[in-house]
């Protein structure tokens, strides 16, 4: 058996990559989920079974254009959005659409919460706050808004792991996606007892936990008709997306840093112990390499940012493009004339942890251009995710190497802008196949094709390019953050 496949329930499709025993992509192919609805404002859920039709059809074009066997493929790997809650009854029936990660209701809960337990003993239990991204906020929602749905409720699972019980039967979860729970006893890698019985939860609606490379069940007989895989194929448990993503390009060992532009924005550093911020600005969470951790910063519209501001634009010229639009804004210099964006269009976690923070452009002038706009947005965005990189430097996180992925990767603009906001050289992979090559990396380690996570790494993750800060541009944007930085102190009491 030469194969792996990795799988990634991403927010807008899922994912499934082939790769071979030397981690080479053999082939991979997406296939789009309805796009969230969000019947309040700040609400955002997602249906359960949409995810797994998504992963059924993405399998099978990925097994059919790999032109390989499925009895070849060895082990399945699953990485997906975090945090989402899917509520299952006694017969592991969906009971209503999953809150997903960027629901922003639970404000009432984390206050809860707070009032409860207090936010030092939150940190103490779980290293982390209670935020409204994470999934018991939202169980304690549903507990105190759905009772007669609560009455059903039997088991939690999250996005990822609700479609590997459909391939396998099993529940399970791994202890890095169960990080992001708040449930979790992140320190000793294990569900918090305390946590449990202090907010009136049952241990018995939580799945047995695994490290990220264990082996936790095989596809079943159902499942192997709904994807083309042979029944009994092993499946591991995998990762929620960032510390997958972090895997499959080789953010593993402290010291070294991602830089992701997805949906959300992301900086993940790799720490050989539980680095915590006193004030809960970034997560603390189990990495996907068995006795390690990550910290990790978000930003919570990132590429949504651009793409809500291409979406506003195509309501007067459908054929606007993120291509158009970055090759105008390459045209502005940096610094955008003093056009600055805030992108906190889903409230904003890193570094200020508000759910009514909201998106903002300002500094604009009857000159600036649509142009000056995209720029505005892309450095705005490079300026948020840098608030996790002083964050990183106050709580002395080593930063040394900086990799992109995602779409601030793959545009040489947004990758420019990346290195001069940063002040840093910042290094663009040779393959980055984001949290799916991650999953299939894990399975590779399942299926021993390499011994640990560090080892897959250091075989197939390789650098195509480094870019190097450009010095006028990193005063000019210094100058700029500082001003970035101004915004949310003087605009929250308008957000409130
Ligand atoms: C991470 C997070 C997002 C989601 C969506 O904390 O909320 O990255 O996992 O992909």
């Amino acid at each position: 058996m030469n194969y792996v496949l990795g799988i990634d329930v991403g927010t807008s499709g899922t994912r499934a990559v082939v790769a071979g025993r030397e981690g080479e992509i053999v082939s991979s192919a997406t296939c789009e989920h309805v796009p969230f609805a969000s019947p309040k404002i700040g609400w955002a859920e997602q249906d359960p079974q949409d995810w797994y039709q998504a992963t059924g059809s993405a399998i099978r074009q990925a097994i059919s254009a790999a032109r390989i066997n499925s009895s070849d493929i060895s082990a399945v790997g699953l990485a997906g959005q975090m945090h989402g809650a899917v509520l299952l009854d006694e017969s592991d029936r969906v009971l209503r659409p999953a809150l997903i990660w960027c629901d922003q209701r639970t404000q009432a809960q984390c206050e809860w919460l707070d009032a409860k337990l207090g936010e030092r003993r939150i940190i103490e239990l779980t290293c982390n706050p209670a935020l409204t991204n994470f999934t018991l906020t939202k169980l304690l929602w549903v507990r105190d808004n759905e009772p007669e749905i609560w009455k059903r409720f039997r088991r939690l699972l999250l996005p990822k792991d609700y479609v590997r019980f459909r391939l396998t039967g099993e529940h399970a979860m791994d202890v890095a996606e169960a990080s992001g729970t708040l449930m979790l006893d992140v320190a000793n890698r294990r569900w918090s007892e305390e946590m449990m019985s202090a907010v009136g939860l049952p241990m018995s609606c939580l799945p047995k936990l695994y490290e990220s490379p264990e082996v936790c069940g095989r596809i079943s007989e159902a499942g192997a008709n709904h994807t083309g895989l042979k029944v009994g194929t092993q499946v591991v448990a995998g990762a929620g997306d960032q510390a997958g993503g972090a895997v499959g390009m080789g953010i593993v060992r402290s010291g070294a840093v991602s830089a992701t532009i997805g949906t959300s924005g992301v900086v993940f550093a790799a720490t050989d112990s539980p680095a915590m911020d006193t004030k809960g600005r970034v997560h603390t969470f189990c990495h996907a390499v068995p006795g390690r951790w990550h910290v990790m910063g978000v930003t919570q519209a990132a590429g949504l940012s651009f793409r809500w501001f291409r979406d506003l634009l195509r309501g007067t010229s459908s054929s606007v493009s993120y291509d158009d639009l970055t090759r105008e804004a390459a045209s502005v210099p940096p610094g955008s004339d003093g056009v600055l964006w805030a992108p906190y269009l889903m409230g904003e976690r890193t570094p200020h942890l508000d759910p009514y923070a909201r998106g903002t452009l300002t500094g604009l002038a009857a000159s600036h251009t649509r142009a000056h706009v995209t720029r505005a947005i892309l450095e705005g965005v490079a300026f948020s995710l840098r608030d996790t990189f002083s964050l990183f430097d106050e709580m002395r996180v080593p930063v040394r190497n900086i990799r992109l992925g995602g779409g601030g990767a793959r545009s040489p603009l947004w990758r420019q802008i990346q290195a001069d906001v940063y002040g840093h050289e910042v290094e663009i992979l040779a393959a980055e196949e984001g949290a799916a090559y991650g999953a299939a990396l894990l399975a590779g380690v399942g299926a021993k094709f390499w011994n640990s996570v560090d080892e897959a790494c250091d075989a197939v993750v390789q650098v195509q390019q480094h870019v190097p800060p450009d010095p006028t541009a990193v005063k000019i944007l210094a100058i700029q953050y500082e001003k970035f930085r101004k915004l949310y102190p003087a605009l929250r009491p308008l957000f409130a």
